[in-house]
């Protein structure tokens, strides 16, 4: 349980550290063929046309149409996806087309599986759902707050609502970069985040006297004043019972306090590898304008490391329409923005 009480924590005469955010993104891909959606959380919306984005730098987009079939991985694919995926698919993902004609229908079936990968686990009914792993921040917490200190689209938005009050919650803190902005505006910011390097990386970088940084879940926090604001970003994609960890942050908000949730949406629920590194290398351009070649360099490598990919492969994100389906059931009336490879969500507790 986390008491919230955000006075000063250690290191707090250290230097200020910088301003941070990930998020980058990319279009890598566009008009792809993808005929199921999978939803970790849930198995009974359909996927929307939506961006595919990434907790920071890629983003695939879809022209899937919407009766397109959501199959929970766990399950066998649905009926009518699974006859499209019959006559389309075999077991080592060549097409059956492909046996039977000449050689360019192989090249083509080939390119299209380097391009989507190896068959998806929605494509086969054998094929395990992938755990998303809350905890992978930790092998690369310092390589990930200097990414998310290159560039930060979600920040900029955040820094627009120009938000201010007495106590806020940052629930997935990461290394500090929104609890810090947030201090600018709030008498005390409680920041919690389950990673304890990303929370050793904040302390040291980010000490403010106004926040209080904690290692803790976002769900075992219980602040029995509320808060004027509670926020995350980023974060919610990671736990495993989203309804419940909206229930609780909402119980966390003050009357007349808001609270404002931002999270990864995607068409696809994990784009594939390539996509990422396809964005890397169109974000190279742009990112050497912005920075220095060495920064630019420095953040290309990142963003197509092993690390950073592997993090990426185990987060399972929802569409656009399913985040709206999500959220509004437990937050009806809340306000909505699509934000670049994120969506948005608005809220104010109604003064009792
Ligand atoms: C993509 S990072 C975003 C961090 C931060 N909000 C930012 O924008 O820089 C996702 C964060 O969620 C944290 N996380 C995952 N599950 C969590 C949970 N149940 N409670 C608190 N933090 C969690 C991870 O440790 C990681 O720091």
């Amino acid at each position: 349980m986390v008491a919230a009480n955000a006075n000063a924590n250690a290191n707090m005469n250290a230097k200020a550290g910088t301003r941070a955010n990930a998020g980058t993104n990319t279009d890598p891909t566009a008009n792809t063929d993808r005929t199921a959606n999978t939803d970790p959380t849930a198995n009974t919306d359909t996927g929307g046309n939506t961006r595919a984005g990434a907790s920071g730098n890629a983003n695939a987009t879809s022209n899937a149409p919407a009766s397109d079939v959501v199959v929970d991985p766990a399950e066998p694919v649905a009926s009518n996806a699974r006859e499209r995926l019959a006559s389309a698919t075999t077991a080592d993902g060549a097409t059956a087309e492909a046996a039977a004609e000449g050689w360019t229908t192989r090249l083509r079936a080939a390119v299209r599986r380097w391009w989507f990968g190896t068959p998806e686990p929605f494509l086969t009914k054998s094929t395990k759902p992938l755990k998303v792993d809350p905890r992978s921040f930790d092998s690369f917490a310092g390589d990930y707050d200097r990414f998310a200190g290159m560039c930060d689209p979600l920040g900029e938005w955040l820094a627009g609502l120009e938000l201010s009050g007495g106590r806020a919650l940052d629930a997935g803190c990461g290394s500090g970069r929104h609890a810090f902005a947030l201090a600018a505006g709030y008498d005390e910011v409680v920041a919690v985040d389950l990673s304890a390097p990303l929370i050793e990386v904040a302390r040291m970088r980010r000490p403010h006297e106004r926040v209080r940084y904690d290692i803790a879940s976002l769900t075992d926090v219980h602040d029995a004043a509320g808060f004027d604001l509670v926020l995350s970003m980023t974060t919610l994609h990671h736990v495993d019972d989203l309804p419940a960890a909206l229930v609780h942050l909402k119980s966390q908000v003050r009357p007349g306090g808001r609270i404002i949730l931002v999270d990864n949406t995607a068409d696809r629920p994990t784009p594939a590898r390539r996509a990422y590194v396809i964005g890397a290398v169109r974000e190279l351009r742009e990112d050497l304008r912005r920075l220095s070649a060495r920064d630019a360099w420095w953040l290309y490598r990142f963003r197509t490391g092993s690390a950073w990919l592997d993090h990426l492969m185990s987060d399972r994100y929802l569409s656009r329409s399913q985040y709206r389906r999500r959220y509004g059931r437990v937050f009806p009336g809340a306000e909505f923005t699509d934000l670049d490879f994120a969506t948005a969500m608005r809220w104010t507790r109604p003064k009792d």
